[in-house]
């Protein structure tokens, strides 16, 4: 036997995440559309990486997560995949690869699975797209369901203001909350509610909550890692907590390298053959 045994990494799957729920343990989440990113969050112990469809705005600058493909969404998940040892990750299926036609949803989802090797899949929506979701359940794929502000459907809100403080759509997200959980779902995500109502959707289900800008007492939370790294510049809303600067940090680098390089002084005699 060899000596240099590798250690046992417990990987985080649909039912570790239930445990989690069961026993109190809050649940981390964020979003990862590529290799080097995701080895670094992977190795820090987050639980679950997100390849979100906000690669439309974060990784390619578009205004809203409408344009990104099915096929660049399996691009960034598998650069994703390949950097993993133990979180679960969740792959979102993008705008028009799933609404209204489940045969299309289907075919989607598999591709995803087959291609990329992610674990499970997220849609937005409840009652709307519930073909869709029952029928890439009853194929074995995992689906994280996303109700409250869904991004997808932007144009239908027409601003991206929080969701559900109203009596009619609060209710509606709790039927179907219920029903996501019912069909099969293993997780869902609320987006941008308030947070007593998250806190009675979190009591209510037994698969976990995760949330963003829905408030502490969801089962986890999620960000988008350049939010929360500081990457993005322009971006502030209430509930994103930035725990670096990054933006500042890689400029002022960048700034010293090209002195360096101006000034002769990179590369020196060391750093050369
Ligand atoms: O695409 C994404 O990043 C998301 C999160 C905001 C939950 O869906």
């Amino acid at each position: 036997m060899s000596i240099h045994k590798k250690k046992e990494i417990k990987k985080i799957t649909t039912h570790v995440l239930h445990a989690m729920k069961q026993r109190g343990e809050k649940i981390s989440m964020l979003t990862a559309y590529d290799y080097s990113m995701a080895r670094i969050l992977d190795e820090a112990g987050i639980d679950i990486l997100l390849v979100g469809d906000s690669a439309s705005n974060v990784m390619a600058g578009h205004e809203t997560t409408l344009p990104i493909t099915l096929d660049q969404m399996i691009y960034h998940a598998s650069s994703v995949v390949r950097a993993v040892d133990r979180a679960l990750v969740v792959v979102d299926i993008p705008f028009g690869s799933y609404q209204g036609n489940w045969r299309k949803a289907l075919s989607s989802a598999i591709r995803i699975m087959k291609e990329s090797g992610g674990h499970a899949v997220k849609m937005e929506g409840g009652e709307e797209i519930e073909d869709s979701i029952k029928r890439i359940l009853s194929a074995g794929v995992p689906v994280m369901g996303h109700l409250g502000l869904t991004p997808q459907s932007i144009y239908k809100f027409g601003t991206y203001t929080v969701r559900a403080k109203e009596e009619e759509e609060a209710k509606k997200l709790i039927s179907d909350a219920k029903k996501l959980e019912k069909w099969g779902c293993f997780a869902i995500v609320l987006e941008k509610i308030p947070a007593k109502l998250a806190k009675r959707v979190a009591e209510t289900l037994t698969i976990p909550v995760i949330g963003i800008g829905a408030g502490g007492d969801a089962d986890g939370q999620v960000l988008v890692t350049h939010d929360l790294l500081g990457i993005t510049k322009d971006f502030h809303p209430r509930f994103l907590r930035r725990y670096a600067d990054l933006y500042s940090d890689i400029k002022s680098a960048v700034k010293h390298y090209i002195e360096d390089v101006k000034a002769e002084d990179f590369p020196n005699e060391k750093e050369q053959y």
